[in-house]
């Protein structure tokens, strides 16, 4: 007899593959529909770009010659796994198409990054490219920025816990991310402090009283960077914002 708990485990996987299947598509999509032979791409991070390395990777083995440029250094080892020729950003003249994820986007197409704590690079790859494409699944939508997730905010560690005091002034609860029992660190060395605001009514102006607070290297509001955004809905079609 299957028991309750039995029941309850099916449906959290079928419910796990769906969102996966769902990253899938959108990835796969982007790839498919703006990577043209002999392009300069940039590799987003996280879980949805993580498809689209893998897709890129199959464009490399089917013959395109393609550069790369990784937001991270998880999503750097896994192009190497895939035999994908990776550039430094700073031997590249630029980017022709960058693809990558997001935590949520707004109808502008204003969006929050950095759950999977690479917002320093993505944003930095994201301006050197001539195309910033987004692929969310429809969950990442939202009316307003900050509605559902933290705003993650990269830190120095020197006095981050005054850093904290300046962002949570601004109206949010800042809460330092951790790997286990210590802080998480970038790949730049820094923290994160997740920031929960209600929601934010003015993202520009949130942003420029964010970036002036000494000590933070760089915020999660990614405005007016992206050119399109691909989003996948439960019944597998995918639109897009331009
Ligand atoms: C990493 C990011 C990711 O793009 C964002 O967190 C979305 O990740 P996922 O596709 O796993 O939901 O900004 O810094």
């Amino acid at each position: 007899m299957i028991n309750d708990n039995a029941i309850a485990d099916k449906v959290m996987k079928e419910m796990a593959s769906d969102e996966l299947n769902l990253k899938k598509v959108v990835a796969e999509k982007a790839v498919d529909d703006y990577i043209k032979d002999g392009m300069t791409v940039g590799l987003g991070t996280g879980s949805t770009s993580e498809y689209a390395v893998r897709r890129v990777g199959e464009l490399v083995k089917s013959g395109f010659k393609l550069k790369c440029v990784a937001t991270s250094e998880r999503t750097a080892d896994l192009a190497q796994s895939l035999g994908i020729e990776l550039c430094d950003l700073n031997d590249v003249d630029h980017i022709d198409v960058t693809i990558d994820g997001a935590d949520e986007v707004d109808p502008a197409k204003q969006l929050i990054k950095g759950l999977g704590g690479a917002l320093l690079r993505e944003k930095i790859v994201a301006a050197a490219s001539l195309a910033e494409v987004i692929i969310v699944d429809s969950s990442k939508i939202v009316e307003k920025l900050g509605v559902k997730t933290p705003l993650p905010v990269e830190v120095v560690p020197y006095g981050h816990k005054k850093t904290a005091y300046a962002l949570e002034r601004q109206g949010c609860k800042a809460k330092l991310r951790m790997s286990g029992n210590t802080p998480f660190v970038t790949d730049a060395g820094n923290y994160i402090y997740d920031c929960k605001f209600e929601s934010i009514e003015s993202p520009f102006f949130l942003e420029s009283r964010i970036d002036v607070i000494p000590g933070v290297v760089e915020n999660g509001l990614f405005l007016n960077t992206a050119d399109a955004v691909l989003v996948s809905h439960p019944d597998g079609t995918v639109t897009k914002v331009v």
